[in-house]
């Protein structure tokens, strides 16, 4: 399966994807990574390892759509079977999520629905939650509004920043990520008419990857 990576800084989501594709057998192959910033450090983790990389800064454009247009025209032109947004910090129009609907995923650093948009670790902790997670989902034009496919959780401890949560989280994003990305290439999951399938039965609520509890 030929999938495209979208990424906008660090891209070490992008690096757990680039190192599962070995062991997941090449089930997939990440035949384009497509950055908005010229300086993201990702595009050099894909250049490193031999992938197709391709710049779309959207100061170059005035407006959201002709941005979009740029990247969907790049997408198909490379036959791309799923687009894997990892940390892209773009809000997508309408019209690209409807095109890659039931192609498209995107990781979120929270227990979806809680905390769409940003600062997530921090809004964790204002609101004393006792838990805080990562949910990877099918993107539909709601932004971080898709159906949740995975979450993977961790206690909040007395003592956690959003930095050490952050960094938490990051280390099981590394594992759900390139999971998810997998059962999608074998045709264990499945988005149709706003419904999620995994191996042909309905989603009804996430599957929890992973529920640190050790320090319970
Ligand atoms: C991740 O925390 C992800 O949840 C969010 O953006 C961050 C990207 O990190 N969407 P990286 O660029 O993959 O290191």
């Amino acid at each position: 399966m030929k999938i495209a990576v979208l990424i906008s800084g660090n891209g070490s989501n992008l690096q757990a994807i680039i190192d599962h594709q070995q062991q997941s057998k090449n089930l997939y192959e990440i035949v384009l990574v497509i950055s908005n910033r010229p300086e993201a450090f990702g595009l050099k983790r894909a250049q490193k390892a031999g992938i197709a990389t391709k710049v779309i800064d959207h100061t170059n454009f005035t407006g959201r759509e002709a941005f979009d247009e740029q990247m969907k025209i790049a997408l198909d032109k490379a036959e791309v079977e799923l687009v894997v947004l990892a940390g892209f910090m773009r809000i997508l129009s309408a019209e690209f999520t409807e095109h890659f609907l039931g192609r498209m995923l995107n990781i979120h650093p929270s227990l979806l629905p809680k905390y769409q948009g940003l600062n997530t670790h921090q809004r964790a902790l204002d609101s004393g939650d006792k838990e805080h997670g990562l949910s990877v989902h099918f993107v539909t034009p709601e932004l971080d509004g898709g159906p949740v496919i995975v979450q993977s959780k961790t206690n909040i401890q007395n003592d956690d920043t959003a930095e050490s949560l952050q960094q938490r989280i990051h280390t099981l994003e590394h594992t759900a990520y390139p999971t998810v990305v997998e059962w999608f290439a074998q045709g264990r999951l499945l988005f149709k008419q706003s419904k999620v399938y995994f191996d042909a039965k309905e989603l009804n609520s996430p599957i929890i990857l992973t529920s640190d509890n050790s320090n319970a």
